[in-house]
């Protein structure tokens, strides 16, 4: 399908492609200077003491739990409405995730009183997901950790950039996760980072990041170091130069590109009253990342059948997330989350990025208004 609004894009700038073809020319490909010049920066955008780049995001989550301490016994409350890598990187770790409900069908972040009812002897920590890049309730839920004793980890995947009361989200938790994949905010294709205000959790991410090992090639080649030892068992999750090149790029209009979402979500929220309910309402203090724009199709409205009118109309749709508690591989879990289940059965997430034009979000707007107003076949 071709697509006339594709659900999110990639603009590829001219300084892009120069920061990407000098690391090639550069001759050193593998971590260096660059990856450390994009944490640096990083870990000031995010509002964090230190910050690990990684392979992925999801890499940057199974770090951050074994950094952490997270291993068999250990219990972690875990929203269902998620990208299934949080809840699976809980259980690279050896802990067993535990699945809550979301605090309401426009606010699909976790519900507060529902992580407090999941707590239990054995829980260890609180993995809070920014749902399409909002703050949402993860200042209740560390209020609520830090009562509890309890370690709060946040999936931070779609809030690069987001603020709460002016500060970004990246040293709020224990650490955070951030994911570079394709259609993020921030896109590299792959790559992630854990941020942290705590050091020793930084220097464990960096140990297992590769192989355990105490020293890198870079350290080697300045003659930083002659050799290394391995102190435990790492993986190689690690970055490359040439995306840390163009993160560094690219973080350069990022707030930018933040804002051009903003608007563009506030005018879908004005073009779509009365047509379908949308979700994330801007609240008080919060400067979200606005990754995801979703709206909900009526109860009991066939979604699918909703989509497949848009997509006539060659408009790109998604549905984020199925929920993880619903996959076979979680089917153990056997738990009750109505209003994730609600969520899941009605959310629409309709195209947003950055370079979106008015043009393009009113074909949205017309689509979406077209297929919610058709006679059911
Ligand atoms: C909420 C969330 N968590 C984790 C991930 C995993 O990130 P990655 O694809 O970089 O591994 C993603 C995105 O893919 C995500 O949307």
């Amino acid at each position: 399908m071709q697509w006339r609004v594709p659900l999110a894009d990639v603009e590829m700038t001219d300084a892009d492609i120069d920061a990407i073809a000098a690391t090639y020319r550069s001759g050193w490909l593998s971590m260096g200077p660059r990856i450390a010049e994009f944490e640096a920066a990083f870990a000031e955008y995010a509002g964090a003491a230190h910050a690990v780049a990684v392979s992925s995001g999801t890499a940057a989550l199974h770090l951050q739990g074994l950094a952490a301490g997270l291993g068999p016994g250990d219990e972690v409350i875990v929203p269902s409405m998620t990208f299934v890598a949080t809840v699976n990187a809980i259980r690279y770790t050896g802990a067993t995730p535990v699945f809550a409900d979301i605090a309401g069908v426009t606010e699909p972040w976790l519900s507060v009183a529902a992580a407090e009812r999941a707590i239990t002897a054995r829980t260890r920590a609180i993995a809070f997901v920014s749902y399409g890049g909002h703050a949402g309730t993860l200042a209740g839920i560390e209020e609520l950790a830090r009562a509890r004793g309890l370690l709060l980890l946040h999936d931070a995947a779609h809030a690069i950039g987001a603020r709460l009361d002016g500060r970004p989200l990246g040293g709020v938790a224990a650490a955070s996760a951030y994911s570079f994949f394709s259609n993020k905010n921030l896109a590299l294709g792959e790559g992630g980072m854990v941020t942290t205000g705590d050091e020793a959790l930084a220097a464990r991410v960096r140990l297992l990041r590769s192989h355990g090992m105490t020293a890198v090639s870079w350290d080697r080649a300045r003659g930083h170091a002659s050799g290394y030892d391995v102190v435990e068992l790492g993986f190689n999750h690690r970055l490359d130069e040439p995306r840390a090149a163009l993160g560094l790029e690219r973080r350069r209009r990022l707030d930018a590109d933040t804002a051009r979402r903003a608007a563009l979500v506030g005018r879908y929220r004005r073009l779509l009253d009365g047509v379908v309910e949308c979700t994330m309402a801007p609240a008080a203090g919060s400067d979200p990342a606005h990754h995801l724009f979703t709206a909900l199709v009526a109860p009991g409205a066939d979604r699918e059948a909703v989509r497949a009118r848009i997509h006539e109309r060659r408009v790109q749709t998604s549905v984020h997330y199925p929920p993880a508690h619903r996959f076979a591989i979680y089917a153990d879990a056997r738990v009750e989350l109505p209003v994730t289940d609600e969520y899941a059965a009605r959310t629409l997430t309709l195209p947003l990025f950055a370079h979106m034009t008015e043009r393009q979000q009113d074909l949205v707007v017309d689509a979406v208004a077209g297929a919610v107003a058709a006679p059911v076949a």
